[in-house]
């Protein structure tokens, strides 16, 4: 069993970066400062843990970063920490740096790791922090809202001189395992068809029909958003050039989607979430994990978290197609 009692509280981002993720981090610090806790920021997520790369947080050396991108902690993925051997030596290291309480920002992957260190006896709670939107408790994740807006920028971007020249452009956006920011981008930029991952069986044949439908009513463009899932728009886009006779350009954004001063939204959230898991483990809570549901900032037990299963809304998906006319 964990010690309750919380004096020092450790803070680590692990898996993708996420812009927000310093605001969380901000606001971890802070409120344990206030509440007469020391804080350890822990660098390079799990690797650094294991390689013991733990610093002293003050008030001020989170100063001037809520507006930046990126983690000022840095982050890693960290294969050691998948083995019982790895997790047991990381609840060690936080024991003997006197960290009673561990804040992980990350997805379900880091989750998994702040669960263990739990069952090992570290007092745990994850803060969602994905560009990715897919964890399954909850329906806000840090940093989504940063991606989808850079994400639709520029695709308004391409858009423009797709409409220029009459041409077809397939624009890749990220998400190799979900598909919520290219169904967010298709509804906001307007595309005519949405690829995401969990539909891989989509119909080739089927869009080079619709993009010669969609020329002969007088469409100047068409815009097809493809999750990194999917990927391969290179060549999709000459496969459907050669089948259609119309010009196509794949354009694959990448990782400017990761980064970039958060939105308002995410800096806010994250604030709130920060301060939401001191508290947690200040009322002697473990192994949480906090979401946003129905318009609430939630908790949920991690195992119960890992638990949940959530899909790509049918409905939203029917509306973009619908909309696309
Ligand atoms: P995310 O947290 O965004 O889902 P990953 O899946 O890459 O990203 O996970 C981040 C890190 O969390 C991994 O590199 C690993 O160190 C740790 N992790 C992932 N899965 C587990 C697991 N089942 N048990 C313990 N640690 C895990
Ligand atoms: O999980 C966030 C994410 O950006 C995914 O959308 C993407 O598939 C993956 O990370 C890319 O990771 P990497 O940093 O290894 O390129």
């Amino acid at each position: 069993m964990a010690d309750k009692v919380i004096r020092t509280i450790g803070v680590l981002t692990s898996g993708g970066d996420a812009p927000g993720m310093n605001a969380a981090i901000r606001a971890v610090v802070r409120t344990a400062l206030g509440k007469g806790l020391k804080v350890r920021g822990i660098r390079k997520g799990y690797q650094g843990l294991l390689n013991e790369e733990i610093i002293d947080l003050s008030a001020r050396d989170v100063s001037d970063t809520i507006q930046r991108g990126g983690t000022i902690l840095q982050t890693a993925r960290c294969e050691e920490m998948r083995t019982e051997e790895g997790q047991q030596k990381a609840a060690a290291i936080c024991k003997k740096y006197g960290i009673d309480g561990l804040v992980v920002i990350g997805g379900d992957g880091s989750f998994a790791g702040a669960q263990k260190l739990a069952h090992f006896g570290v007092n745990t709670v994850g803060i969602p922090g994905t560009i990715d939107l897919d964890i399954a408790c909850t329906e806000y994740t840090i940093g989504f809202d940063t991606a989808v807006n850079t994400a639709m920028e520029a695709i308004d971007k391409v858009r423009d001189t797709s409409t220029s020249h009459e041409r077809c452009s397939i624009i890749e956006v990220m998400g190799r395992d979900a598909g919520y920011l290219a169904l967010w981008c298709g509804i906001a930029n307007g595309a005519e068809r949405i690829l995401m991952p969990e539909e891989h069986d989509y119909d080739e044949a089927a869009i080079v029909a619709d993009i010669q439908e969609c020329r002969k009513r007088g469409k100047k463009n068409y815009i097809i958003i493809n999750a990194e899932g999917i990927g391969d728009s290179i060549n999709m886009a000459k496969r459907i050039e050669e089948a259609t006779g119309m010009e196509t350009r794949a354009t694959i954004i990448g990782h400017m989607q990761r980064g970039g001063s958060p939105t308002c939204k995410d800096r806010v959230y994250a604030s709130i979430m920060g301060a939401m898991a001191v508290d947690l483990l200040l009322q002697g809570k473990s192994n949480r994990v906090v979401g946003y549901k129905h318009g609430q900032y939630v908790d949920f037990d991690i195992d119960e978290a890992l638990g949940m299963k959530k899909a790509i809304p049918e409905y939203q998906y029917e509306i973009a197609k619908q909309l696309a006319l």
